[in-house]
């Protein structure tokens, strides 16, 4: 079960964003894409313990709201907020496919949670949350894994800290994934395949005026810190890519 999978990792996942890649590529394209946080409220969808809602707090964000299925990642989150004494953050325990947001936000994020759905139907489904909990102007940017390229094996990512493996590009099919995230910890989760096709659809489906897949750039510190040369393969085959989506 998801939730257990999850609720066993609260307290090491936020290691993750340590790894090179999420920190000087992932956050760096995803604080890019969301844009000015003054005056603005976001919906932070499958937010774990809350790292990117706590980010985006600091860097200026009025108000966001963090869901999630994993009732310890979301006591985890609320535990720091509490500790920083923070007012405007607020952490639900929610699953995506019956939340209704009764607040419409300027913003809605989310990371690497369409890789947990294994059918159209339940892109379609997060898709219409989204849809339904943003304002009228508002926008989507997420990112998931890359799914347009097959490049992944045992080895591709093995200098970055992290371990992909698709038996089978079939969707549905699972994804195992190992992050390396310190000298001893693992990070082990299962993720699902599915084409890319899919989501896109989901999202002009449900209403958005404008699908776009955006890809992963490095900042230019993590080019400085690691050299040109790290960077090449995954700059080439980024094992994430992010979607933004206007309502
Ligand atoms: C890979 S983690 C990412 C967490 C966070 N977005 C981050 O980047 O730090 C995926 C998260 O999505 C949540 N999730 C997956 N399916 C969900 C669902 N149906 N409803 C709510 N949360 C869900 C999981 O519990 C997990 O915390």
């Amino acid at each position: 079960m998801l939730e257990k999978d999850y609720n066993k990792m609260a307290r090491t996942y936020d290691l993750s964003h340590k790894l090179p890649t999420r920190k000087y590529g992932e956050e760096f394209t995803f604080l890019k894409e969301i844009g000015e946080l003054k005056n603005k409220t976001l919906l932070d969808l499958g937010c774990g313990s809350g790292y990117y809602s706590f980010l985006l707090q600091k860097l200026g964000a009025k108000r966001i709201v963090g869901i999630d299925i994993s009732d310890e990642m979301i006591k985890v989150a609320n535990e720091k907020a509490k500790l920083l004494k923070l007012e405007n953050v607020e952490f639900l325990v929610e699953d995506l496919s019956k939340f209704k947001s009764e607040e419409k936000f300027d913003i809605v994020i989310s990371a690497f949670v369409f890789n947990h759905m294994k059918t159209k139907e339940e892109v379609l489904k997060f898709c219409e949350t989204i849809y339904r909990s943003l304002n009228k102007d508002g926008f989507y940017v997420g990112c998931s894994s890359n799914f347009h390229h097959q490049k992944y094996s045992e080895d591709f990512y093995k200098n970055y800290g992290i371990k992909i493996t698709i038996p089978e590009y079939e969707n549905g099919k699972p994804v195992f994934v190992k992050m390396f995230v310190e000298k001893e910890q693992t990070i082990e989760i299962t993720n699902s395949f599915l084409f890319p096709k899919i989501y896109e659809e989901a999202f002009k489906k449900v209403g958005f005026s404008s699908v776009e897949w955006i890809k992963t750039k490095i900042s230019p510190i993590g080019i400085k810190k690691y050299g040109k040369e790290f960077w090449e393969n995954y700059q080439e085959y980024p094992y994430e890519i992010f979607i933004k989506a206007k309502k």
